[in-house]
């Protein structure tokens, strides 16, 4: 099995995905930023690089238009998104159905959206974490993959936070595109992955 992973910026889940043993050939690294630091080290490790720089498009259907066409110039089984911040239309999502991942830094169906680890501060939760999930048309809802939790400990800062979260994050991610890669997950119908997955 094969992927594409889509990067805005830093990258370190790219590399987790890359370097975790998960069986899946990586065909490409998309970026919708020319300045994302993932791109070089991609490019590195001899993966192609693309940018789809969504600034240098008049609307958000052409960017949808032209991404899907970098996506699917590759034939990917998967599209992985490793911090891929640009939100994309339906039309897109569609056209990937069931085949496009999401690492998201909270709990799901806790903090959906961004700065995710200052609300979780701001809420006063003790238990927050990360979640792998498909992306479906409504943001950060999709079906579950995988999960990881981690405390919240006195004196947290939105920085000690997201760095004990990213290392659950390149921990999970990597085990779900695993899965993946075994055939062992496929986009549920009912809407829930079985947790027999997880074994
Ligand atoms: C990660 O925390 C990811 O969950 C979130 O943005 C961050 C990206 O980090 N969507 P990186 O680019 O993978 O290093």
């Amino acid at each position: 099995k094969s992927a594409v992973i889509l990067i805005s910026g830093r990258g370190s889940n790219m590399q987790a995905l890359v370097e975790g043993g998960t069986g899946l050939t990586f065909k490409a690294v998309i970026s919708n930023r020319p300045e994302a630091q993932g791109l070089e080290w991609a490019a590195s490790k001899g993966i192609p690089t693309r940018v789809v720089d969504h600034k240098a498009l008049p609307d958000r259907d052409t960017f949808d238009l032209a991404l899907g066409d970098a996506i699917a110039a590759h034939r990917p089984d998967w599209i992985l998104y490793a911090g891929f911040l640009r939100i994309v239309g339906e039309k897109f999502v569609n056209r990937f159905h069931g085949r496009l991942v999401n690492i998201h830094p909270s709990l799901l169906p806790s903090f959906p959206g961004l700065h995710t680890h200052r609300r979780a501060l701001e809420a006063g939760v003790k238990i927050h974490g990360a979640t792998v999930h498909f992306v479906t048309a409504t943001l950060d809802s999709g079906p579950i993959l995988i999960q990881a939790a981690v405390p919240v400990l006195a004196g947290d800062t939105e920085d000690t936070l997201a760095a004990r979260v990213l290392a659950q994050e390149h921990r999970i991610y990597p085990q779900a595109a695993r899965w993946l890669a075994e055939g062992k997950i496929e986009f549920p119908r009912n809407g829930v992955v079985q947790s027999s997955a997880s074994g």
